[in-house]
C-alpha cells in the first residue's frame, strides 16, 4: 500500500466499539479462529443460540453429496415463527416492526402482535386456496407491508416463494412463473412510485395471456392504487375478501431446515436466469448473524435497508433479517428522488433511522443532485440519529464513499461495504464496523466463518498483491442449495471441474492488499452486468434485441457509468440497410423500449450503435474484447488484421 493509500484508513470511533458487537479486531480475529479451529462447531454454536428449533439438529454439515451441501439437516424450525412468534413471546408484541413509508408520504406503524395476526391471517387464506408445504407462490408485488407479510406467510406454511421484482415485464413474469411452476401468483393492483400510480395487475395478466402457465391455478389481488383491474372468475381473489374471515392464529408449518424457504430468479452468462434457491434453516441463521455482527443491531436501533423485496437484499435485510432479530425497520415504497433527491434524507431526520443501507447508484445519483441543488445536501437535514452506514450491490467508488462518510455519515458513522449475492444468502466480505479499518473502496475482511480466496486458473491461490479469482473455500450455512430443476447447471456454475469442483465460484475478480489482506472486488469476470447494483446478463439482452423482427445480430457489453457504475451498450447488426441519422434514433428508441417490455425498463441498452457487421474472427467469433474498448471510446490500437471485417470497428464508434 503506498504512503498515500494508507492516509485514507478510517477507524471506528471509541464510543461505536465500546458498545459493538464484535469490540475491536482481537474479538474479530477470536470469532474467526473458532471458525478454523472447529468449523462446524463455529456455525452449530450459532444457530443454537439465534434460532429457536422446533426439534433440535444433530448433524451440522453433511458433505456428502457435495457440491450439494446440507447444513442442520436433522432439525425442524418454522422460519415465520422465528421472525414472529418468538419475538411476541418475549415481550416485543408491542414492539414496532414496520414503520411503511408510502409513496406520497404516508405512514403506517406496525407492530410484532399485529404482524403476526396479519400474517396468519394471510397464511390461513393461502391455505384455504390450497397452497401446501412445497408449493411454489410468486410474488409480484411492490415495497409494502403486503410484500412482507405475503413472504412471511409463505414461510409460515412451508410454500416456497419467488418475487418477481415489480419493475419485470409480462414475459419476464411469465418465465418466472413457468419455471418455477407456481400454484398461486400473489400481486396488487398497482404500484405508486414517483407520484405516479403505475398498474400491476394488468402486467400480470398479460404474463398469463403468454401462455405456459397452465401450473397457476389462483392470482390473489392486494388492493393499493385504487387502479382499475380485470378480475377472471374462478382464478381471481382480492386479498381482503380471503382474508376477512380467516383467524388470527395459524399453526406454522414446521419444516426441515433444508425445506426451500424461496427461489429467487438473478441473471447469469446464459441467456435464462437462473432460480437460486435457497433453504429454510441456514439461510435465517446468517441472515440473523450478519444483523448482529455486521450491522450491530440493536433493540433501539430502527433500521433501514433502502433495497426491493424483488432482489435478494430485500430477502435478507428486510423480510428476514431484521425481523428475526426483532428490530424496528423502515420499508419504503418510492424512490429517492421523490418529491425531490432529499427524501432519503428526510425520512432519515423524520424516523430517526440509525443504520442505513443503500447502494452505491443511489449515493452517486444524490451526490449529483445535491451538487446541482444545496436544498437537498443531507447536511441540510438532521441525521443525528445515524450511527452505522452500509453500502451493497456494486463496488462503491473511494469518492462515494467519502461523500457518505462525511455528508451523511457526520464523519463518526462507520461503513459497512458488504460484499455479497444472491447466491450467498448473506455478507460474505465485510468490515466488522466495530473493528475493521476502513479503507475506502475496500469491503476488507472475510465475515466470521467465511472462508474466502483469491485464485488463478488453477484454483492456487495467488499472493496478496495479484489479481485473482474470488472463491469460497468452505461451504456455508445460508449458500446456494441448488438452481431450480437444473442441478447440473449449479453444478458447473459454482463448482466447475477447473476447480476440481472443490471451490465455490463467486463470478467476480478480487485483489488483496499486499500489507493487509484486504479484499477489493474488481468486477465480475464473466458476461453479467452491473447497472444500477442489478443484474443483468449480456446473453439476456441480445436475445431480447434479436427476438425483434428487425435485428439480424446483436452484442452487448458494459462500459463505466459515474451514476450507474456499469452501462449497457448494444452493437446491432439490422436485417435491413444500416440506419444513420433521423432513421437511427427512431431504431434506437424502438430498440430501448423493445427490451424495456422484454425484460423491463432495468434492461434498456443505455448506447446502441449499428454496424453493416459485428468485429469477428475468421472463425466468426465476436470479438467483444474490441466492443468493450469501443463502448468505452477507447481507440483501438492493437492490430486488428486477424478481424474477418476491420472496416466495421469505424462504424461502430460511438
Ligand atoms: C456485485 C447483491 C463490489 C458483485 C447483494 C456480485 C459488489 C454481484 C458488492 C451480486 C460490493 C455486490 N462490492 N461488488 N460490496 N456487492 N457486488 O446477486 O459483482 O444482485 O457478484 O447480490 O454484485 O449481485 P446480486
Amino acid at each position: 500500500m503506498s504512503n498515500e493509500q494508507k492516509l485514507s484508513v478510517y477507524q471506528p470511533s471509541e464510543e461505536f466499539v465500546k458498545n459493538a458487537a464484535i469490540a475491536g479486531m482481537d474479538a474479530y480475529r477470536a470469532l474467526c479462529k473458532e471458525a478454523e479451529d472447529d468449523y462446524e462447531g463455529f456455525w452449530a454454536r450459532h444457530a443454537r443460540e439465534m434460532l429457536e428449533w422446533k426439534e433440535p439438529f444433530t448433524k451440522v454439515l453433511d458433505e456428502s453429496d457435495a457440491p450439494f451441501f446440507k447444513w442442520f439437516a436433522d432439525g425442524k424450525l418454522n422460519v415465520s415463527y422465528n421472525c414472529l412468534d418468538r419475538n411476541v413471546n418475549n415481550g416485543l408484541g408491542d414492539k414496532v416492526a414496520i414503520i411503511f413509508e408510502g409513496d406520497k408520504g404516508d405512514v403506517t406503524r406496525v407492530t410484532y402482535k399485529d404482524l403476526l395476526a396479519r400474517v396468519s391471517k394471510f397464511a390461513n387464506a393461502l391455505r384455504s386456496l390450497g397452497v401446501q408445504k412445497g408449493d411454489r407462490v410468486v410474488i409480484y408485488l411492490p415495497m409494502s407491508i403486503e410484500g412482507v407479510v405475503a413472504m412471511q406467510a409463505c414461510a409460515r406454511i412451508g410454500a416456497t416463494h419467488s418475487i418477481v421484482f415489480g419493475g419485470f415485464s409480462a414475459h419476464a413474469l411469465r418465465d418466472r412463473i413457468e419455471d418455477a411452476g407456481a400454484k398461486v401468483l400473489i400481486t396488487s393492483d398497482g404500484q405508486h412510485r414517483g407520484g405516479k400510480a403505475l398498474p400491476l395487475k394488468p402486467i400480470a395478466d398479460e404474463a398469463l395471456a403468454l401462455g405456459g402457465t397452465d401450473c397457476l391455478q389462483n392470482v390473489v389481488v392486494v388492493k393499493r392504487t385504487g387502479g382499475e383491474v380485470t378480475m377472471v372468475d374462478g382464478r381471481d381473489v382480492w386479498l381482503d375478501d380471503i382474508v376477512a374471515s380467516q383467524s388470527e392464529t395459524c399453526e406454522p408449518e414446521w419444516v426441515e431446515a433444508e425445506h426451500p424457504l424461496f427461489v429467487l430468479y438473478t441473471s447469469g452468462s446464459t441467456g435464462k436466469p437462473k432460480g437460486v434457491q435457497h433453504s429454510s434453516g441456514g439461510y435465517l441463521l446468517q441472515a440473523m448473524m450478519s444483523m448482529k455482527y455486521t450491522f450491530d443491531i440493536k433493540p433501539e436501533d430502527v433500521f433501514w435497508c433502502t433495497a426491493d423485496i424483488g432482489w435478494v437484499t430485500g430477502h435478507t435485510y428486510i423480510t428476514y433479517g431484521p425481523l428475526a432479530c426483532g428490530a424496528t425497520e423502515i420499508v419504503f415504497e418510492g424512490v429517492p428522488t421523490y418529491p425531490d433527491a432529499g427524501r432519503f434524507w428526510k425520512m432519515i431526520q423524520d424516523h430517526k433511522v440509525s443504520i442505513f443501507y443503500t447502494a452505491p447508484t443511489a449515493i452517486r445519483s444524490l451526490i449529483k443532485a445535491a451538487d446541482n441543488n444545496p436544498e437537498v445536501h443531507p447536511t441540510k437535514y438532521d441525521l443525528s440519529s445515524l450511527r452505522l452506514l452500509g453500502s451493497v450491490g456494486e463496488p462503491i467508488n473511494p469518492a462515494a464513499w467519502e461523500w457518505y462518510y462525511q455528508n451523511v455519515g457526520g464523519g463518526n458513522c462507520p461503513i459497512v461495504d458488504t460484499f455479497w449475492q444472491t447466491e450467498t444468502g448473506a455478507h460474505m466480505i465485510t468490515p466488522m464496523p466495530g473493528a475493521t479499518p476502513m479503507v475506502p473502496g475496500s469491503c476488507t475482511l472475510p465475515f466470521p466463518g467465511i472462508m474466502a480466496a483469491v485464485v488463478d486458473e488453477t484454483g492456487t491461490e495467488v499472493p496478496w498483491g495479484q489479481g485473482g479469482i474470488l472463491v469460497v473455500k468452505r461451504p456455508w450455512p445460508a449458500m446456494i442449495r441448488t438452481i431450480w430443476g437444473d442441478p447440473e447447471r449449479f453444478k458447473k456454475s459454482y463448482y466447475p471441474d477447473d476447480f476440481k469442483g472443490k471451490l465455490y465460484l463467486a463470478g467476480d475478480g478480487a485483489i488483496r492488499d499486499v500489507d493487509t489482506g484486504y479484499f477489493t472486488i474488481t468486477g465480475r469476470i464473466d458476461d453479467v452486468l452491473n447497472v444500477s447494483g442489478h443484474r443483468m446478463g449480456t446473453m439476456e439482452i441480445e436475445s431480447a434485441l434479436v427476438a425483434h423482427e428487425s435485428v439480424a445480430e446483436a452484442a452487448v457489453v458494459g462500459r463505466p457509468d459515474d451514476v450507474t457504475g456499469e452501462a449497457i451498450v448494444a452493437f446491432v447488426v439490422l436485417k435491413g440497410a444500416r440506419p444513420t441519422g433521423d432513421e437511427a434514433a427512431k431504431v434506437i428508441k424502438e430498440l430501448q423500449n423493445w427490451v424495456g417490455h422484454e425484460i423491463g425498463p432495468i434492461a434498456k441498452p443505455k448506447d446502441i450503435r449499428f454496424g453493416e457487421n459485428l468485429p469477428k474472427t475468421r472463425s466468426g467469433k465476436i470479438m467483444r474484447r474490441l466492443l468493450r474498448q469501443l463502448a468505452k471510446g477507447e481507440d483501438i490500437l492493437q492490430d486488428t488484421s486477424t478481424l474477418e471485417n476491420p472496416a466495421i470497428l469505424e462504424q461502430l464508434k460511438g
